[in-house]
Parts: structure tokens; sequence; C-alpha cells
């Protein structure tokens, strides 16, 4: 069938290392984590571009420049529901868009090229934002779309770039410092957003703009210095670069085990597609349970966009400015900092309490936040006189707190990590293409019908993120599989012998070489 045999492969391995170096490998050297932390940089620039716009919503000068008049007399300016929703969520279609067509882009010109070339893209959406004159606001939302193809290609890059290059002990942990930098990046944003708001010129709002361009220039020139990814210049037919770079990042010599592996998983892995080259994107719906699993990754992240989660990161400002609040941006830069600061949090909890568990108890909390700030804000909260109900509104910020807390630890990063576990190699990219779009195409639509929502009902709104998560909670219970501390393909295994999720847990696996993986099915092997 055209794999290779046992025997080939040996010789393969003979041919690139001689006798092995067994020495022990250091889980972290320095190579490999300047190179983490720097790729990250894509996250962080995706977090502050999230963080930076609920902030500009609430500017006076903002407001001023692409807002509408007040009308009756008031001298006032404020955002149509059109106007503030075309401009928030602009960006997620960007988003959206970018991270389907870099795929393709990376495979040819490479993956530290295209994170550079999209910095570029990045760039462009800035200029065309920060050079925004007077009433023309389609520049800002045209800005925001194609510094969003930036962004999206970016999330689905920086990832890719990581997974591809860091040695395998601390792949894991190195994927969940891409989100802690999605967070930083909110939360960064929030902190400049609040030094700059009293200014009434338009360097309220350029100069986090303008601060935006730094981070993307550091990515952008940077990543140039960096090695390209060892499994891309592997495929591309140059095996002595990406040994080169292995040796480099994990810090062994040329003739270590390590490297010897994973070239040889790269082989295996090359192979592979290579066999599979005229397979059809649909044949993965009729792969034992995938479309089972297909539908649950998109409704899984759906859901987790419906915790209304960046209800509060993309409306924040403007929603504590209408209960009278006295400055909503400090309560924003609070936000933030408890979601970045739980997030660390959230990474021990995903591989202590389990998946089921914590995205169970999760939706629950979050269901109580919001069915009590919603109360609150209904019942307690007289928008009309908003000064008279100052313990109202600090109420909800208390909530919001709590709520965000719930969201960061659990809901935040273990979709991310579930949708990146439950799905079989062959057919992991494309499913997941469906799954992260569905996670925009989410977004998008959340953030932009909010304006509209809260306009006719206000804090009720909270009330159908309640609805939401209750759905939520069954949706885990009744279909979700426990997959922590089980290899894929275990957790492939699991969902194709129609283990029921609530006793996944329990389930005894059998040695490895007798799982029945989708693998193993599609190449009538069991
Ligand atoms: C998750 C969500 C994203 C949200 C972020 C906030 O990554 O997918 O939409 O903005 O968390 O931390």
């Amino acid at each position: 069938d055209g794999s290779t045999t046992h025997s080939e492969k040996q010789m393969e391995q003979q041919k690139y290392n001689g006798p092995y170096d067994n020495s022990k490998v250091p889980v972290l050297t320095i190579h490999s984590f300047i190179m983490g932390v720097f790729v990250s940089m894509g996250g962080f620039i995706f977090g502050y571009d999230t963080g930076q716009i609920s902030g500009f919503l609430g500017m006076a000068e903002f407001q001023e420049r692409f807002g509408q008049k007040n009308g009756n007399g008031d001298p006032g300016y404020h955002f149509s529901n059109v106007r503030s929703g075309l401009i928030v969520a602009l960006l997620s279609v960007g988003t959206l868009m970018g991270a389907l067509i870099a795929g393709p882009v990376a495979d040819r010109i490479g993956r530290k090229w295209s994170i550079s070339a999209w910095c570029v893209m990045l760039h462009i959406g800035l200029i065309v934002q920060i050079s925004a004159t007077e009433h023309k606001w389609y520049q800002i939302v045209v800005g925001r779309w194609i510094a969003g193809l930036g962004v999206g290609a970016l999330s689905l890059l920086v990832p890719m770039y990581q997974s591809e290059s860091a040695p395998r002990q601390i792949r894991g942990a190195l994927i969940s410092m891409y989100q802690l930098f999605i967070t930083l990046g909110i939360f960064v944003a929030n902190c400049i957003n609040f030094g700059t708001e009293k200014k009434t010129s338009t360097a309220s709002w350029r100069i986090p703009l303008g601060i935006s361009f730094l981070w993307v220039l550091i990515l952008g020139v940077g990543i140039i210095f960096f090695p390209e990814s060892p499994r891309y210049d592997f495929r591309h037919g140059r095996v002595e670069e990406a040994k080169r770079t292995m040796t480099k990042l994990y810090g062994v010599s040329d003739n270590h085990r390590v490297v010897a592996q994973e070239l040889a998983e790269i082989k295996e892995k090359h192979d592979e597609e290579l066999l599979h080259k005229n397979q059809k994107w649909w044949e993965m719906f009729v792969a034992p349970r995938m479309a089972y699993r297909i539908v649950l990754g998109v409704s899984l992240q759906a859901l987790q966009q419906l915790t209304g989660a960046n209800y509060f990161f993309y409306y924040g400002t403007v929603i504590f400015k209408s209960t009278g609040i006295n400055n909503s941006y400090v309560t924003q830069m609070i936000l933030g900092g408890v979601n970045f600061g739980t997030t660390f949090i959230g990474l021990y909890v995903v591989e202590h309490f389990g998946r089921r568990k914590s995205l169970i108890f999760g939706a629950f909390w979050m269901f109580v936040c919001f069915m009590i700030f919603a109360s609150v804000g209904h019942f307690a909260l007289d928008l009309n006189t908003p000064t008279n109900t100052p313990h109202a509104g600090k109420a909800l910020i208390v909530f919001a707190c709590l709520f965000i807390l719930g969201f960061a630890t659990t809901w935040g990063p273990i979709i991310w990590t579930i949708c990146a576990e439950m799905y079989p190699t062959r057919y992991r990219s494309n499913a997941m293409a469906l799954s992260t779009a569905s996670n925009w195409g989410w977004n998008f639509l959340l953030a932009f019908f909010t304006p509209f929502i809260v306009g006719d009902i206000d804090f009720q709104y909270g009330y159908i993120f309640a609805g939401c998560l209750f759905v939520a909670v069954t949706v885990v219970y009744f279909f979700v599989i426990e997959g922590q501390g089980r290899t894929l393909e275990e957790i492939d295994t699991m969902y194709i012998l129609h283990v029921k999720p609530w006793e996944s847990s329990k389930w005894v696996a059998p040695p490895p070489e007798e799982l029945i993986t989708t693998e193993r099915l599609v190449r009538g092997e069991v």
C-alpha cells in the first residue's frame, strides 16, 4: 500500500543519524523558549485588537469624529447600532477569511515568510485606520477588515509554526502560552486605552493604534531572524536545514535519538500525506463517527462564543458607562486583568479536573453569574438616573469579574484544547478549520448584533446568555468524551466505540495495538 516497512524506516534513520546519542533531552532550551515566546506575539496582537475597540467606542473624540449627532438640540454624539456593530464586527469577518486563506499560502511560501507577509497586511489595515479623517467611519471599518485578515492568518500560522518547531515535551505548554498571550494582549490594550482616554485630541485613539503598529513591526521583522519550521523544510527537500534547526532548538547533537525520531515521524507523516493526496475533503464526513465529532466541534465553538465573554470584552466600556460608573476604563482594565491572571489557573484546571467536569462546572458558574448580573441590571438599576444606583453598578462589576473568572479558567482555553484533540490526524486540519471558522463566525454575529439587542432589552440580554449556558451544560454532559490523560488514539477509539460520554472517564483502554482507530478502520486493518 506504499507505506514504508519497518526495516526501510530503520535504514532511513541510519542514513540521517548514524549511531544514536542517547543522552537526555533538555526539556526547555533557551532557543526554543525564545522562539515560543517571540512568535506568541501573534496571539498578543490578536488580543490587543480585541481589547482595543471597546475603549474607542466610548471615547468622546472618536464618537465626535465617526459617530452621529444626538439631535434634538443635544450637542453630543453617539454611534448607531449599525455603525458600532460594523466597526466592531468587521475585524471578525477579516479574521475568518484570513484564517481560511492563510493555510494554502503558507504551504507555498513557508511559515516564517508568511508570518512576515501577513504583518505587512496588518500594517496596511492600521494605516487605513490611523489616517481616517472626519466622518470617514467606513475607513475604520475597512481598515479593521484588512487588519482582521492579518490577525486571522496569524491565529492560524503561529500555533502551526509553534507545533511544527517545538520539541514534543513542551509542545502543549507552548500552545497554551499562545492563549495566555491573547489575554495579555486584551489586558495591555485596556491599560493603554485607560492612559489615553482623557486626551481630547485624536491622540486618544491614534496612540493605541500607533502602538499596535510597533507590536506588528517587531513580529514581522523579528521573525526573519528565526529559522523556517523544520517540518516545512523537510517537505521541501531541505533535510539538512531541518536537522540543523532541530538540533539548535532542542539543544542536542545532530546524532541525538530525538532528532532521529522526529525526522522519522515527519517522514512517515509526509509519506502518508502523499498517499492521501487525492483524498477529497468531504470524505471526512463519512469516516467513522466523524460527522458526530464535526457537529460537536462546531457546536462547542459556537457555545464558547454564546457564553457571552466577548459581550464584556467588546462592549464593556459602553455597558459600564451607561450604569453611571465613574471610570468605565478602570472597570475594563480590571476585567482584562482578571481574564489574564486567571488564565494561568485554567492551564492547571484542565489537566487536574479533566475537561468534562471543568466545562460543566464552568458553564454552571457562568450561568449563575449571568442570572444575577441580568437581574441586578434589570431590577435594581435605573438607567435614566444611573447616579442614584451606585451599589447596583458595583454589583454588576463584581459579577462580571466572577463571570470572567469562570470563563478564563474553563471555556476560554478548554474548548480550543478539545477541538485540537478529538479528531484523528488524517482529518484534523480540515475539521479544525471548520470549528475555528464557527468560533469566528459566531464571534462576528455576536459582535454585530449586540448593539441592536442591548438597545432593545438592555441587561435582560444576560438572560439569553444564561439560557445558552444551560444548553452548554447539557451538550457537554451528553456528548463530550473525557480526554484527560488519554492518548489521541484512545480518544479516537472512544468516539468510534460509542463509549457513553458520562462514563468515558472510567473507560479502561486496551493496549495500544488493540485500539480501534480511524486510521486502522480506513486502511481496513480492523
Ligand atoms: C477565547 C475566545 C475569544 C475571546 C477570548 C477572551 O479565546 O475564543 O473570542 O476573546 O477567549 O480571552
